[in-house]
This record gives structure tokens, sequence and C-alpha cells, in this order.
């Protein structure tokens, strides 16, 4: 079985990560429907898909809650698109000790800033509804598609990211005042109100204080659960997914992407080099391969002809190939024993069922 067979047959998590535009949410809905067709029951969290494929999904609007796919599937496929802010709420209603907190803290202007603009949270919800999926959904496999960002630890970090916000010192400080413990502390806190008042305006600090006082006895849960969600990303169960295209832009992010993973002890368990040139036509009937060189001889020869035109159009194609293939070797190296698995760029967009249908079975092929 190829790696990637290996991995929707088996895997209980998939993380499908890369730069942006390199075919991620693609890759993340194939594998998906792959586990589906080999009769499993999987669920797929995309981010931000294109309208189109997200219509073939069957995701009009948000839903933050799977949808079932009508494909004729061994298993089932389901589908979900990301919702930021209702799974913040959700997990504050998870971790607040009775529906008032809850509520003071879903009706406070800074927290309706905070959920949508604390940077990494797009990650931090998606690692969210994994975790809520992966351990309390009834999913054979959960494949989570990841936000475009240069940073591996973007999506890593995140659920730390809250629990270490909530432990600053500034909101220690301004914590204190109401516990009212240091008169000194007190003044301290007073000093800094007062100045950020200066800069950010009163209002918004009344409800940075508000929301934070709201907050509290809250911050045990959330730095629990970004723990649990750090274990599940670096169990055996998970697999990372390194989503790349042959350019040497793409190439260069996917290597630093692959030393971040790396450097975190995570290792990459297979790359998909997606929008490969094509080479059809190199490979005669008899197994001989043509290479640009000899194309572009024969188009020279044969100056002037039809077959010469073709001759000069597949030289120019080869040449491509083979610069795709320079750029690669070096991140294949890098993620080996990884397999590098090459999708050609196809000659339609892959929007429908039907295309990622023939995105997987490239997929699905044997690693060289
Ligand atoms: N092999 C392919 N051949 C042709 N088109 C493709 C191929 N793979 C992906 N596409 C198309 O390229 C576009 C980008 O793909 P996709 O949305 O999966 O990338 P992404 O990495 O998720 O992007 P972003 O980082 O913006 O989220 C889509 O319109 C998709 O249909
Ligand atoms: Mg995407």
């Amino acid at each position: 079985m190829s790696s990637l067979a290996t991995v929707v047959t088996n895997a209980e998590v998939v993380i499908c990560c890369g730069s942006g535009g390199v075919g991620k949410t693609t890759t993340a809905a194939v594998l998906a429907l792959e586990a589906a067709r080999r009769g499993r029951r999987s669920v797929v969290v995309t981010i931000d898909p294109a309208r189109r494929l997200a219509d073939a999904l069957g995701l009009e609007g948000l839903t933050n809650e799977p949808r079932a796919i009508e494909a004729d599937l061994d298993g089932d496929m389901y589908a979900l698109m990301l919702d930021t802010k209702s799974t913040f709420d959700g997990l504050v209603r998870r971790y607040s000790s009775d529906p008032d907190q809850a509520e003071r803290i879903l009706t406070n202007r800074f927290y309706d800033n905070i959920s949508s603009a604390l940077s990494g949270t797009q990650e931090y919800m998606a690692s969210e509804k994994l975790y809520e999926l992966a351990r309390e959904g009834d999913w054979d496999l959960v494949v989570v598609d990841t936000p475009p960002t240069r940073h591996a630890l973007d999506f890593l970090d995140a659920p730390q990211r809250l629990a270490t916000f909530l432990d600053h010192r500034l909101y220690r400080i301004l914590m204190t005042p109401t516990r009212g413990i240091v008169k000194a502390v007190n003044v301290a806190a007073q000093t800094v109100v007062r100045s950020l008042s200066k800069v950010v305006g009163g209002e918004v600090v009344a409800d940075a204080i508000a929301f934070f006082q709201a907050f509290e006895g809250m911050e045990g849960g959330f730095k629990e659960r970004a723990a649990a969600v750090d274990e599940l990303l670096r169990s055996d169960e998970t697999a990372f997914v390194l989503v790349a295209s042959p350019k040497a832009d793409t190439v260069a992010e996917a290597g630093y992407f692959a030393e971040q993973l790396d450097q975190q002890g995570i290792d990459v368990r297979a790359l998909v080099v997606n929008r490969m040139q094509p080479t059809f036509g190199a490979e005669t009937a008899g197994g001989e391969v043509t290479t640009a060189a000899t194309a572009r001889a024969r188009a020279t020869t044969l100056e002037g002809t039809a077959i010469g035109e073709h001759y000069r159009a597949l030289a120019d194609a080869l040449q491509v190939a083979e610069g795709d293939e320079v750029h690669l070797a070096g991140l294949a190296g890098q993620v080996d024993p990884a397999p590098v698995v090459r999708v050609p760029v196809q000659p339609f967009e892959v929007n429908d069922l039907e295309g990622l249908a023939a995105i997987g079975a490239l997929l699905m092929v044997e690693d060289d």
C-alpha cells in the first residue's frame, strides 16, 4: 500500500499544512474522501474553501458542524467549514462556571475583538475543533486543513499562546485590584490603567478589565485544554502531510515548514507536491524517455514542420518539469524517509467531487 493510502486507512488525525495557495484545502478534502471510499467515517475541517468547492461539499454559508456529503461511498464523508468565532464561543461556554459568566464574556466588546483579531486565533480554533472532533466525536478519521501561513508553529503553538496570554503580567496586575491583596500593587495597577487609558481610550480598558474579571477562574481549563491539544498533535495517531508546489519560492517555504516541524520533533508523514508540470509524451512506447535537450534537438531538426512545433512544445514542458525536479531534490532529502507524492496540475479547476476523486487517484499511487 502507498504511504498516503496507509495514512487514510489507519491514521486518526491528518493535518495538511503548507504555505498559501499550494493545495492544502484540496488535499485535505481528497484525503477525507479517500478514507470514506475505503469504508471509514471521515470528516474534513476546511478553512475558507474556494466558493465552488464549498458548494460541492454542501457547505453553503458558515457551518461549524459537520455535514454529510451526498456521494456513493462505502463509508461516510462529512465536511465542515471552520467558524472561528463560534468555536471560541463554545470554549468559553465549556469553561465558564455558570451561564452568567459565559454571557458576561460573550457580550464583552474586548472579547469580541480578541476572539477574531488575536493573532493565531484561527489556528487555535482549528486545533480546538480538531480536538473536539477527534476526542468527542464518533469519527474514524479527522482531516484538518490549516490557514495559510509561513510558520508551521502558528498552528502548533496556538493553543499554548492563549494560555500564555492569560498568564501575562498585565493580566495579573489588572486582576489584582479585584482580589485586593496588596495595596502597592493596586497603586501600580491604577497607574497602568491610567496610562493605558490615555493610549487606547478609557472605554477599551474598562472592557478589557471587565473581560479579565469575567474570565477569572477559567485559565486553568484553557491551559489544560491547550496541553491536551498539544499532546494529540504530537501523538502517533496524528499524521502531518506537508503540501508544496514545485516552484522555487514555495519549495523554500515548504523547506522552512519541514525544518520547524523537525525542531518540534514532528515527522512529516508524506510530502505532496501539487501542480507539477505534466510530462505526457515524454516516454515513448518503447519506454525511452525524452529529455528537454533531446526534444529541443529534434525540434531544431524538424524546424518549420508541424511535428517540429510539437517537439518544441514538448521541449518547453520538459524543461519546466526538469526545473521542478531540481527545486524539489533538496526538500525531498529534508523530509526523508517521507515519500514524495507528485500531483500534476490538472486541466480543470478542482472544485467538485469528480475533481477531488481524480486527485485522489493520483495521491494513492505507489510511492517511488
Ligand atoms: N493539481 C491541481 N490542478 C489544478 N488545480 C488545482 C490543483 N490543486 C489545487 N488546484 C486549485 O488551486 C486552487 C488553490 O487550491 P487550495 O484552495 O486547495 O489551496 P490552499 O493551499 O488551501 O490555499 P490557501 O492557502 O489560500 O488556503 C483551487 O482553486 C484548487 O481548485
Ligand atoms: Mg485553503
